[in-house]
This record gives structure tokens, sequence and C-alpha cells, in this order.
């Protein structure tokens, strides 16, 4: 399962960064997700271990906040693309790094790929310093605006590996969590955009190789109209 995330990552940078730039999507995820955790956590944060952090999106954003991430990911092609100065190829459940070394450890629309999450929290608190702050967001689908979820008519093979109930579970199992909602605008055209990210297309169709995996989510999803809402689920735990 691991080899599959960091295979279908490694491959997906160049749709990665192009649904970037079109929507700003991860950015504003992060900034979001730091601006809660310095709000309900102990005050600032300096130390923060970007778990999961991709290209860079989410670090950048940190910093941009004033902190020092250290960005740590399996995916060699992703992590070249981080400018940020602290980079760790890694598996967030078996973080190399001591006991008690972070303020905060955040899941930028990472663990809920995990096969695991518990493993991967439980390590997020091992990292934590006492009084330290985990946070995470995760997906829970695009809806049209009359609330119906895009997908629920949609026949495709497979939907993620653990849903946004499996990562609440996990984080509620370490520590006190505050938790909501974040609604964005999209478009039928965002959907078809993020789901070009071979990685992503990887959540409808697992067997089918990337160019036909993702040639079949375009498919899918050809007659999709906007206006869309996507949503997120936003955790913060102490
Ligand atoms: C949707 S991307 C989010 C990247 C970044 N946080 C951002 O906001 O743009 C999810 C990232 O999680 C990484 N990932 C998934 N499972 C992981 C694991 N077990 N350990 C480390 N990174 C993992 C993937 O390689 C991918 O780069």
């Amino acid at each position: 399962m691991k080899e599959h995330i960091q295979k279908n990552f490694d491959i997906s940078t160049v749709s990665y960064a192009e649904y970037e730039t079109r929507t700003g999507r991860f950015r504003k995820l992060a900034l979001q997700l730091y601006d809660r955790m310095a709000d309900q956590g102990s005050g600032r944060i300096e130390s923060i271990l970007d778990a999961g952090a991709g290209s860079g999106i989410s670090a950048r954003a940190f910093e941009q906040r004033g902190a020092t991430p250290v960005a740590l990911d399996l995916s060699r092609q992703m992590l070249r693309e981080c400018t940020v100065p602290g980079r760790v190829q890694g598996d967030f459940d078996n973080l190399p790094f001591s006991s008690d070394t972070f303020d905060a450890v955040a899941f930028t629309a990472s663990l809920f790929l995990a096969p695991n999450p518990e493993r991967a929290v439980a390590e997020a608190r091992r990292v934590l310093r006492a009084g330290g702050t985990v946070g995470a967001v995760a997906p829970l689908g695009w809806r049209t605006t009359a609330g119906e979820d895009v997908f629920a008519e949609l026949d495709r093979d497979s939907r993620s590996p653990a849903d946004t109930s499996e990562v609440e579970a996990a984080l509620a199992s370490e520590f006190d969590l505050e938790t909501g909602t974040w609604t964005f605008e999209a478009t039928g055209e965002t959907l078809r955009l993020f789901h070009a990210i071979p990685a992503i297309a990887a959540r409808l169709y697992p067997r089918l190789d990337a160019e036909a995996r993702v040639e079949r989510a375009q498919q899918l999803l050809a007659d999709v109209e906007g206006p869309l809402e996507e949503q997120w689920r936003w955790f913060v735990g102490r």
C-alpha cells in the first residue's frame, strides 16, 4: 500500500502543481489549519512537523506564518519540489525523530491516505513536546449546492483507503479534539483537474495504471457541472 502511495505521488508532481496554481486549495487549507492550531493550542508555534508535506505547499504556508517547518514525505519526487530547508524523506508511521521534538505536527491532506492512521497519530503524539498541538485536514468530498454527493450516482471501483471518520477516530484516541468543516466553492472543471492527478484518480480506480485511471476519471466526471462545493474537515488536538 505505502509503495503504491509513494509511486502515485512520485508521478503526480506536474498535475498537482497545476491544480494548486488554479485553485490555491492546499495553501489555503494549510494557512487555515495553522491559524486554528495557533488559536486553540498553547500560543506560538515555532517548530512544526509537516507530516506528508508533498511538494512543500503546506510547509511554505507554515513558514509564511513565522514557524520553522520540517517537511516529511514518502515521495522523493514531491519532496524535490519543496523549497524549505528542513526536508526528510520518510514515513509518518515511523518518524525518524526523537520524542518531544516539535511544538506541533500537521497533517495537511495526508492522514486520510494512511492505511493505519492510529499508528501515524501515535507517532505524532510521541514526537510532540508536552502541551504540543496536532492538526489535520481530511476530505469530506464534493457536493452540489443542493447538498448532494457528486459521486453518489457515479459508478467507480473504489473510495479512499481510510475515510474521514477513521481519521477522526484515530486522532480522538490520543488527543482532546476540536473539529469543524470548511467549504470551498468549486466547479466541474476544478473537480476534473483534481482527478487529473494520478494519485487522486487512484482513489477511484486503484487497479488501473496511471494513464488509464486518469482517463477513466475524466470520462466519469465529464458531464459534472458546477457550481459545486468542496468540503474538508479540520481537526485540532491537544
Ligand atoms: C495530498 S498530498 C498533500 C501535500 C501537502 N501537505 C500539501 O498540502 O500540498 C499528500 C502527501 O502525503 C504523502 N504521504 C502519504 N502517506 C504518507 C506516509 N505514510 N508518510 C509520509 N508521507 C505520506 C504523499 O506522498 C503526498 O505527498
